[in-house]
């Protein structure tokens, strides 16, 4: 296909057009680097942080005036930036809340920005909003929303809970806002708090709701705190559910939370950042039952889709409301679209010009089908179940809450007495198998006591490496065992 009419006078090339050959030479050298990084992942150090600030100490670096060779830069980037630091995208990463990075998403940027085209408004780019609409689409029917749902893609979990949040105030509250209530538990990830700041509202105006022995939002406290702050002339209008706690991947009885958010008509979120897309799955679809009620619900593809860092999402049940929310006229914009499927990403979301996110799911998802998504899933529901069963039998392990999904939590069953030391036990064994460098693994306090989580979420992380994290746990009580029968 000819872009160039005939009547195009020749054009000089910029100095910052990147001609031809080198683009074409930049490309090879930079897909090598990343297939040999990629290639050599399995043996990488999961975790290197000796000589961190070292090694960031050397980076720093005035203004340049003139350039250098890209090779030098590229190979900056691989041999010595990139060194350092948790290693998310390792096999053996099971710390936080991982996801891995599907590389078919980095080639789908290139194609993005290389071709620069603007997916802010409909008009502008209408086949390149479609795809991205599709995507939307393509999560809808995965949480079971029907037709008049609709949606956008976020940068992150965090982005999407304050739309979210952002969105119910807008259409539940006056312009004077600040009686609202908000309802969530005390497992609910910081980000919601945070939402629930850059959304306007003090502190004071989210109600921590505590959380049952499965760590799960306890329902009769929170029908009790939204009648008690009815009645103290408040205005409940949002409750946060969650489908998958960071702590521990607990997931809220989301049919009975929809039953209170009707019946006391608030605005129900559900943050499904880590959970949702284990919908794909039997055993996910039965654990969230409900989750079609939720006026609004996080999904973030760069944990559960295993997409690089950077794509999150909001659904909402009835897309007009997230038109409400953040719909301004300008009259330097081109008219928005009036007709249905005809999405202007910037009259529903709070960005204009930001990059086109929709090929970056989109690319992977039509490479592989869904079915590859769904059966890696399903495959790390399996290995949390099954190292868990493992752990089980050790004499010195407590499994602190079976996994809901694919968390698996325990600490040293300690004679200690008081917290701190057996706190300070399990912390040491956290530190003894992440010494080995075959697994990150992170902690996390829950009611003051240390535990330490398995995420069982990237799509590199397999039986292998799962078998080699209960070896290295293993391996690690043996020494503490040793260390503390010397102590003694
Ligand atoms: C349950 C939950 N919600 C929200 C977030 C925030 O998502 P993001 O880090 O993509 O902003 C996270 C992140 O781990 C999460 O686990």
């Amino acid at each position: 296909m000819n872009h160039v009419s005939a009547s195009t006078p020749t054009q000089s090339l910029s100095p910052l057009e990147l001609d031809p050959n080198t683009l074409r030479e930049i490309s090879s050298y930079v897909t090598e680097k990343i297939v040999a990084y990629l290639e050599s992942l399995p043996d990488q150090p999961v975790c290197d942080t000796e000589n961190s600030e070292v090694v960031a100490a050397s980076l720093l670096e005035p203004l340049p005036e003139s350039g250098e060779n890209y090779k030098e830069l590229v190979d900056l980037v691989f041999d010595k930036a990139v060194t350092k630091g948790y290693n998310s995208a390792s096999p053996g990463y099971m710390a936080f809340i991982p996801g891995g990075g599907l590389v078919h998403s980095a080639i789908a940027d290139l194609i993005s920005n290389a071709i620069n085209r603007y997916v802010g408004i409909w008009v502008s780019a209408p086949g390149l909003v479609q795809i991205e609409t599709n995507v939307v689409r393509w999560f809808c029917d995965i949480v079971g929303y029907a037709d008049d749902a609709g949606g956008f893609l976020t940068t992150g979990g965090s982005l999407a809970n304050f739309s979210a949040l952002f969105s119910a105030r807008r259409t539940r509250l006056p312009e004077d806002f600040l009686s609202g209530r908000i309802y969530t538990s005390d497992q609910a990830h910081h980000s919601v708090f945070k939402a629930a700041i850059l959304a306007g509202f003090p502190q004071s105006a989210i109600r921590i709701i505590p959380s049952d022995s499965s760590f799960r939002i306890d329902l009769g406290r929170l029908h009790k705190e939204i009648r008690k702050d009815r009645r103290n002339g408040f205005h409940p209008f949002a409750v946060v559910a969650n489908a998958g706690t960071t702590n521990t991947g607990a997931v809220d009885d989301l049919e009975r939370i929809a039953d209170i958010s009707e019946k006391e008509n608030l605005w129900l979120h559900i943050d499904a950042a880590y959970g949702g897309f284990f919908l794909l799955t039997e055993q996910g679809k039965q654990r969230m039952k409900g989750i079609s009620r939720a006026d609004s619900i996080t999904l973030d593809p760069h944990k559960g889709l295993f997409l690089p860092y950077g794509t999150g999402c909001l659904l909402a049940r009835n897309s007009e409301t997230l038109r409400k929310a953040h719909a301004i006229h300008a009259c330097y914009l081109p008219p928005m679209q009036n007709k249905a499927g005809r999405i202007d990403f910037c009259d529903i979301s709070p960005e204009l010009s930001r990059d086109f996110r929709g090929l970056r799911a989109w690319l992977p998802i039509k490479m592989h089908g869904i079915d590859v998504f769904r059966k890696a899933l399903d495959e790390k529901l399996d290995l949390a179940r099954w190292i868990t069963d493992q752990l089980e039998s050790l004499p010195n392990i407590r499994i602190v809450a079976q996994p809901q999904l694919s968390v698996v939590t325990f600490r040293v069953r300690s004679f200690e007495t008081e917290t701190s030391r057996a706190n300070a036990q399990t912390q040491h064994l956290l530190e003894r198998i992440n010494a080995y460098e075959h697994v990150f693994l992170t902690g996390t306090l829950l009611a003051g006591i240390f535990i330490i989580r398995i995420c069982i979420l990237s799509f590199r992380t397999d039986r292998s490496r799962v078998e080699t994290c209960l070896r290295d746990i293993r391996k690690a009580c043996l020494e503490l065992d040793s260390s503390t029968s010397n102590e003694s």
